[in-house]
Order: C-alpha cells, then structure tokens, then sequence
C-alpha cells in the first residue's frame, strides 16, 4: 500500500490523534493495518471479497468491470487506501460524529475521501454511479424509515450493483442480531436484491439488472417504486424517499450500465452522454484539449514544484471530467466537483471511472482546511466571488 500507511500530520491532527488514537509516535501517525473490522488486515480482506465473488484471479476490480465504489461509514478510510492498489477508486464518506475527524484523517493520508452521512438528505451523487457499495461494522440502522438508507443505496448502485455488508447482524446469532438480520434480508427480497454469497462475517447482496421483478411483486408490495416523475440523479438538497427508482427506457439499463471497463472507460464515450446532450465528438474533443493544456501545466510547473507536493486535487468545475482523466497517469486523486447547476454533468465523471460531488458554490464546502492542495476553476473570475473557502498549501 503506498498511500497513507504514515504521515506526517497537520498540527491539530497530531494534537487529535495523540488524544484519541495513541497512533502518534512522536515523529508520525502509524495507521493500523485496517480499519475496526479488518481483523487481518484491509489488503487480505479485499482478496477475499473477491473470492466470495469468485472473480478471475481474486482480483475485486473483476476486470475493470468494478471500478467505482461507496464506501459508508469509511472511518479512516483504510478499504479505500487499500483499494487503491487494486485500480479502483472509493468514494469514502462518514461524518464528523463520535469518531471525531476521520475524515481529517484519511484526506491527510492523501485517501479519496468525503464529510458524508446517510441521514436525511440524498449523498450528493448521480444515481448508477457505483458498482459497490460497502459497509464494515458502520453501525448504520438500515431498517430505519422504512428501509429508506437502503433504497438510498438502491439509488446509488449501478444494475448489477453489490452490497458488501460486514456487520455482526450478518453472522452473529444472538436473538437481537437474528431479528435484524431477518428483516434486513426481507425488506432485500422486497427490493428485488439477491444474496450472491455469504461467508465468515460477510454477505454480498446484488441489485437487480431490469424491472422484471419489481413487476412480478404482489399489488401494495412495499417499498413502493418511485413515481414516474422523481429523477434519480437530482441530489443536490434532494430529501431521500422511501422509494425504489425503476428504470426507465431512457436509462440505460444493462448490467454495470453498459460501461467498458477500466481504464478504456476513462476515454470512451459513456451512454448516458446522450442523457446530457453532448455528443462522442465533443466528449472526445473535450478530452484531447484537456490532455494537452495539463501536459502543458505539468511542464510550466515542473522546475518550481517539489516532487510528490500534490496528492488531493479538487477540480472546482469538472464539467465532463476532462482534467481529472488527463491525470490518470500522475499521482493524484481528483475530487470532480459538479456546479449545482451543471450537476447531470456528474454521472458523467461517475461513468468515466473517476468520482465526484455536486456543490453549489454559494456555500462553503464542508471539509476540512488545507486539506485540497490545488484548485482547478473553470472560469476563475466567477467562481473567485462565490468561493466560501480558501485552499492554502501549508
Ligand atoms: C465502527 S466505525 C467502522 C469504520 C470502518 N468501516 C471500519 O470497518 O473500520 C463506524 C463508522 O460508521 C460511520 N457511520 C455511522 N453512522 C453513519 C451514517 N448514518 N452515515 C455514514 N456513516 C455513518 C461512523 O462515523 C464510523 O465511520
């Protein structure tokens, strides 16, 4: 693992983690292996999700056919880091609740990571953004509401989508575990997900590829699917519903969402272009350009910056995700930001393999400071009267 193992942390990290951790040795933070449920390590856990999965060679990214991934309640976001070394990226959220600053931490690790809580509100991602979502011990009450956290995910997962649960309600056997496990698996089987295997402390879920089953349920079978005219991809301060979103014959409804895999799905023309009204030439076109103008900054920047000095870039206004894919090659992870009024323009990023967040830069970003070292805005004089936070590089 090459992210994150130790660091050298900000001041008030150092002041955190000395309090809470005991991970501070008086020149680093060491990280642990994994995170509370990875008792031999994030690495060897993630090998053997593969294997339940029984993917080629117990690779996770099955090739290139999983390359997005949730993970809630990420804590330090170790799932992440180790992903990282497999080709796939996490999109890791928690919020800053009793375990305080995780997220601190794990952007200090330099680990693709956000504030981000299963609440009220949708996540701020296009829906069939991700081909797995992921929960270890993230003590998330998932029958709650009506089992709305769960059809958040619904919403969030590609067709074909997993579910990797690692909670004791998945194998403990006492009476209290049993019952929620019971339900949990019920209000599943209404949703039309299926158990694809479950073994040791964890059972992998996948979400249907088409709405046969949903129409084969018994009239009244909750939960309800959504109504014909919510769209699944508006999530900017969207409040979730108790639903489940069908599909319709204008999304694309194949299995992973008709991607190629990774890497060719940076570059290639995803269906869901269509969607927003952009055509394979200017996609293209948008690529080439982006291509050119970052080796041209990397050159100019070359002589006057330290190497290994970037690591978490937030592209401030990512439109079809050009700059981020012109850095696939370069050690950095992009945090593709989605102007609320372009936000249809995320799911494009989503499908090119790369991750993101609608934001409507009125507000302040809720982060961390001097978290993001570089700032990509795409019109710089608009977006410098409405930023409501500063990056610095100390
Ligand atoms: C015990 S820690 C597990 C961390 C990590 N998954 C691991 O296995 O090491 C529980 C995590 O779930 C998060 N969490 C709890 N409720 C949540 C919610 N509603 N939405 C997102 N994260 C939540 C906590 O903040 C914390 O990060």
């Amino acid at each position: 693992m090459k992210y994150g193992r130790q660091i050298y942390p900000t001041r008030t990290l150092r002041k955190r983690s000395l309090i809470k951790t005991g991970w501070w040795n008086g020149e680093k933070i060491n990280f642990p292996g994994g995170g509370t449920h990875f008792h031999y390590g994030a690495d060897k856990y993630i090998v053997a999700l593969a294997r339940m999965l029984k993917f080629p060679n117990d690779k996770l990214h099955n090739g290139g056919n999983v390359r997005n991934v949730l993970d809630v309640g990420c804590g330090v976001a170790s799932f992440g880091a180790y992903l990282l070394a497999h080709d796939i990226i996490a999109m890791s959220i928690a919020p800053n609740d009793v375990h305080e600053n995780q997220i601190q931490f794990a952007l200090e690790r330099g680990i693709p990571s956000t504030l981000g809580v299963l609440g009220t509100k949708r996540l701020p991602f296009p829906s069939r953004s991700f081909e797995l979502a992921h929960c270890s011990r993230c003590r998330i009450d998932w029958l709650q509401r009506d089992g709305i956290l769960l059809l958040e995910l619904d919403r969030l997962l590609r067709p074909g989508g997993y579910f990797a649960y690692s909670s004791p309600e998945a194998y403990a056997h006492d009476p209290e575990n049993r019952r929620i496990w019971n339900a949990m698996h019920d209000l599943l089987k209404r949703m039309c997900w299926r158990v694809v295997v479950r073994k040791d402390q964890t059972v992998i879920w996948a979400k249907p590829t088409s709405n046969s089953c949903f129409l084969k349920r018994e009239p009244g079978t909750q939960p309800p699917l959504c109504s014909i005219d919510d769209d699944p991809d508006a999530s900017w301060n969207v409040h979730m519903k108790a639903c489940i979103s069908p599909y319709s014959s204008k999304m694309h409804k194949g299995r992973g969402s008709g991607l190629v895999p990774w890497p060719q799905r940076l570059t290639e023309a995803p269906p869901r272009l269509e969607e927003i009204g952009v055509s394979a030439e200017e996609f293209h076109e948008d690529t080439r350009i982006w291509q050119f103008r970052v080796s041209e900054y990397w050159k100019q920047m070359k002589s006057i910056v330290r190497k290994n000095y970037f690591r978490n870039v937030m592209d401030m206004n990512s439109n079809l995700g050009g700059f981020g894919a012109a850095l696939k090659d370069t050690d950095v992870w992009v945090m593709n930001v989605s102007p609320v009024n372009q936000s249809s323009r995320l799911k494009i990023i989503y499908d090119r393999g790369l991750i993101g967040t609608v934001h409507d830069w009125c507000e302040a970003f809720s982060t961390y400071p001097r978290i993001m070292i570089f700032f990509m805005p795409g019109n710089i004089t608009k977006m410098r009267s409405m930023i409501g936070f500063r990056g610095s590089t100390n």
